[in-house]
C-alpha cells in the first residue's frame, strides 16, 4: 500500500522535512557563490545519492565522502569525488581504483606510508589520483602540524607516476563553540594555514586548493584566509547541536525521527519507541544542552536517557502531557549518526509523505 500520511509510517521514521532542506540548500549554495567558495559538501551526512545529485544541481563543484563504499555510491551521480579520509590498506585502494573512470578522485592522507600504498595502487591500476596533503589547524585528529613535514610529504607526491599535489586540506572541527564566540578562533588557523602554504611554496610547489569548512563555522568560512573550497556536510538537515550554538535557527532543523509515545507509567516522563538505535548516543558539542534530542514542536521536551529501544522524553520543562499513542518527531543531537542507523529517509511536507530516498551508504 502506498503510504501518503505521515501518520501512517511505522515507527521509528526518519524524515526530512524537504521545504527545509531545500532551503539549507539553498542558503549555503548562494553563500558560498558570494563568497566565492568552492562548495564541496560533504555526503557523510545523508549518504544518499539522490540528496548528492541536489546539492551537485545547486553548484557544488563535487562531493567529499569519508569511505571508500560513500565513494561507490557518489559516483552513480558525481564525477568529481574527494574521500577526505586516509585510504588505509590495500582493501580498501582495490575498492578505490574500481571506482568508474570517468570519476575525478584525490584523497586526503598525512603520511608517507598511505601516500607510498596509493602510489603503487594507482601506478599498477595506471589510475590518476589528486592528493591534499592534510595538515592539523587545531583539532588534533589527524593532519600534520609541521610545515616543513608537510612541504616534504607533498614533494614526494610527484615521486609517484599516477598521483598529482593538489594542495592542502583541514577540518576546523575543533571551532564549535557559539557561532559569536568563533571569530576568536579564527586567526590562530590563519596563522598556521600561512606557515603551511609558505613552506609548501618554498619547496616550489603550488597548493592549488585549500579545502576547509565545517558546518559549525560555515557562514564564517569567508573570515578564513587562503581557503578557497568548503567541505560542510550537516548544514543539509542541522541538527539539535548545530542550533545549539547558533549556527541555523530551530526552524532550520530538517530532520527529524518519528516516534511513538509507548508509556507514560512513571511520572514526570513519557517513554517513545526511538532509542539509541534510532537517534544515537551522542552528547551537544560545544554547547550546554542536556539528553540526546528534542522534540521539533516542544524543544523544551528533551530526551533525557536513552535505551536500545526506549527514548526517556523529560517533562519537567513542561506542562505538555502526551498519551500512549501520541507521535512526536524529534531533533537528534547529532544527525549524521542516527542518519546511519536508518535505512531510508521519508520525504515529507507537513503531514504529507511526499517519497523517500534509500541511505544507500549507511553502514559503509
Ligand atoms: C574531514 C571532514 N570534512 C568536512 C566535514 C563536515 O563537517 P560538518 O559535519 O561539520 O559539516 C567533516 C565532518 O566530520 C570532516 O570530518
Amino acid at each position: 500500500m502506498e503510504i501518503r500520511y505521515v501518520d501512517e509510517l511505522l515507527t521509528p521514521a526518519a524524515l526530512v522535512e524537504v521545504a527545509r532542506m531545500e532551503a539549507n540548500l539553498d542558503r549555503m549554495a548562494r553563500y558560498t557563490a558570494d563568497a566565492g567558495l568552492a562548495l564541496r559538501p560533504h555526503t557523510k551526512t545523508h549518504k544518499t545519492p539522490e540528496l548528492a545529485a541536489e546539492q551537485l544541481k545547486r553548484g557544488a563543484v563535487g562531493v567529499t565522502v569519508a569511505t571508500v563504499r560513500e565513494a561507490e555510491v557518489m559516483s552513480a551521480v558525481a564525477d568529481d569525488i574527494l574521500i577526505a579520509y586516509p585510504p588505509v590498506g590495500a582493501q580498501k585502494l582495490e575498492r578505490m581504483m574500481h571506482i568508474p573512470d570517468r570519476v575525478r578522485l584525490a584523497v586526503a592522507l598525512d603520511s608517507s606510508e598511505a601516500l607510498n600504498e596509493l602510489g603503487d595502487a594507482a601506478r599498477s591500476h595506471k589510475r590518476n589520483i589528486g592528493v591534499l596533503v592534510e595538515v592539523d589547524a587545531g583539532m588534533n585528529r589527524v593532519g600534520l602540524a609541521d610545515p616543513e613535514q608537510v612541504a616534504a610529504l607533498a614533494r614526494t607526491v610527484g615521486d609517484h607516476a599516477f598521483l598529482e599535489f593538489r594542495g592542502l586540506l583541514f577540518y576546523p572541527g575543533h571551532i564549535r563553540e557559539p557561532v559569536f564566540e568563533q571569530p576568536a578562533a579564527i586567526p590562530r588557523v590563519n596563522t598556521l594555514l600561512a606557515q603551511h602554504i609558505n613552506a609548501v611554496r618554498a619547496a616550489g610547489l603550488d597548493p592549488q586548493i585549500i579545502s576547509g569548512g565545517s558546518t559549525p563555522a560555515a557562514f564564517l568560512a569567508h573570515s578564513f584566509e587562503y581557503i578557497n573550497e568548503v567541505r560542510p556536510g550537516t548544514y543539509i538537515f542541522n541538527d539539535r547541536t548545530t542550533a545549539a550554538i547558533g549556527a541555523c535557527e530551530w526552524s532550520d532543523c530538517a530532520y527529524t525521527v518519528l516516534a511513538t509515545v509507548v508509556s507514560t507509567a512513571v511520572p514526570g516522563q513519557a517513554v517513545v519507541d526511538a532509542g539509541s538505535k534510532a537517534l544515537s548516543r551522542e552528547d551537544i558539542r560545544g554547547a550546554d544542552a542536556p539528553g540526546f534530542g528534542a522534540l521539533l514542536d516542544r524543544p523544551d521536551v528533551f530526551v533525557r536517557a536513552l535505551s536500545e529501544e526506549h527514548g526517556i522524553l523529560d517533562l519537567s520543562r513542561t506542562d505538555w502531557r502526551p498519551r500512549v499513542g501520541d507521535r512526536v518527531r524529534i531533533v537528534p543531537n547529532h544527525v549524521c549518526v542516527s542518519v546511519n542507523l536508518h535505512d531510508k529517509l521519508w520525504a515529507v511536507r507537513g503531514d504529507e509523505v511526499v517519497g523517500w530516498w534509500p541511505i544507500a551508504a549507511r553502514n559503509w
